[in-house]
């Protein structure tokens, strides 16, 4: 599985934790955005990086990484085929997947610790979409991509 991890500056330290964790775990890891946590960076274009590398399909999923995972979740939000969810906990993580059929997560590096962090990083990745009623609310999700997007 291939996923591309991007952040702006302040997620910089946390997007280091997660891409190290992934690599030691075996997947092939794209990474972008912020090269240092001293120099800013838009979340604006760290979230694009990501978009765009999950909807291409050069990537699989994505870890979008800002302050609060807001900011960068608002923006790869706004691209044809991105689901993502702000995650806070584990629950949240199973929950993007189980029921959203999340293809992106966020994560807010000045709201949640490393270690919190990396569970939500290792549930997102452990759990499977449930398809069947939710199957169903994720293609109404598509139809208003088909409606609104490009
Ligand atoms: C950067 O200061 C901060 O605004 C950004 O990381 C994020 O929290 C925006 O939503």
């Amino acid at each position: 599985m291939r996923v591309t991890v991007a952040s702006d500056h302040a997620g910089y330290d946390l997007k280091k934790k997660v891409v190290e964790h992934l690599l030691a775990k075996g997947f092939e890891v794209e990474e972008a955005g912020a090269l240092s946590a001293d120099v800013p960076y838009d979340y604006v274009e760290a979230g694009i990086k990501v978009a765009e590398d999950v909807a291409s399909g050069k990537s699989d999923r994505g870890i979008a990484i800002c302050g609060t995972g807001i900011g960068i979740a608002v923006v790869v939000n706004k691209h044809k085929g991105i689901r993502c969810g702000t995650c806070t906990n584990e629950y949240m993580a199973r929950m993007s997947r189980c029921h959203n059929d999340a293809n992106v997560i966020a994560l807010g590096a000045r709201v949640i610790g490393y270690q919190v962090a990396l569970g939500i990083v290792d549930a997102f990745f452990e759990e499977e979409f449930a398809g069947d009623r939710h199957a169903v609310r994720v293609n109404e999700i598509k139809a208003l991509e088909e409606k609104y997007f490009k």
